[in-house]
């Protein structure tokens, strides 16, 4: 089985929009990675080049994860809770993102990680339902079928905050990372 579901996309129903379209935004990264990171939905940057977290949000999430010493494509095999660009960017609906589980099941099934690390409140409440607010969410091991669960903000978010002063969104997220890299060496 392909982790990276390419041959099913091509006769996709993932999200059930009407525009569904072969341009579905599969995964990036390792297949074989001990960690999968979970975002929302692609954006406009990755339906063009058709790979998640690859726009400005995708780059801070990578900077933040090689400055606590990850190797972005070695270590996480990164993918979206929606696999379709919803219109105008919006965010999916409920009904869109049931739609789509399905397709996260099975490459968390394929994939078979250790840790999942939800990305923004979306992702957390496709995977774990609703649970409250990201605040006091974030940082904390959850569990998925007896796996690691951490949800972490969205790299959006942390954009449109960029101080990086003690108890900041980035530098909350910083820990939380150093947090998710000590348990990685812990399993390993
Ligand atoms: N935001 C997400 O949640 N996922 C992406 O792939 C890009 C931006």
């Amino acid at each position: 089985m392909d982790p990276n579901l390419k041959a099913d996309s091509t006769l996709c129903d993932c999200c059930g929009l009407p525009s569904c379209r072969p341009q579905i935004v599969v995964s990036r990264g390792n297949p074989f990675a001990k960690v999968m990171i979970v975002g929302e939905a692609p954006g406009a940057k990755e339906d063009s080049a058709a790979a998640p977290f690859v726009g400005k949000s995708g780059k801070l999430l990578d900077r933040l994860l090689e400055e606590v010493g990850f190797e972005v494509n070695k270590d996480f095999y990164i993918c979206n809770a929606f696999k379709c660009r919803p219109p105008g960017n919006r965010r999916p609906t409920k009904k869109e993102l049931n739609h789509s589980l399905p397709w996260l099941y099975k490459q968390i099934e394929l994939v078979d990680p250790e840790i999942i690390l939800l990305v923004g409140a979306t992702s957390v409440e496709a995977l774990l339902g609703p649970q409250g607010k990201i605040t006091n969410l974030r940082g904390v091991w959850h569990d998925f079928h007896n796996r690691l669960v951490m949800p972490l903000f969205h790299p959006a978010y942390l954009l449109r905050n960029p101080s990086k002063d003690t108890g900041s969104p980035v530098s909350l997220t910083r820990s939380d990372l150093i947090k998710v890299r000590n348990k990685l060496y812990e399993l390993m």
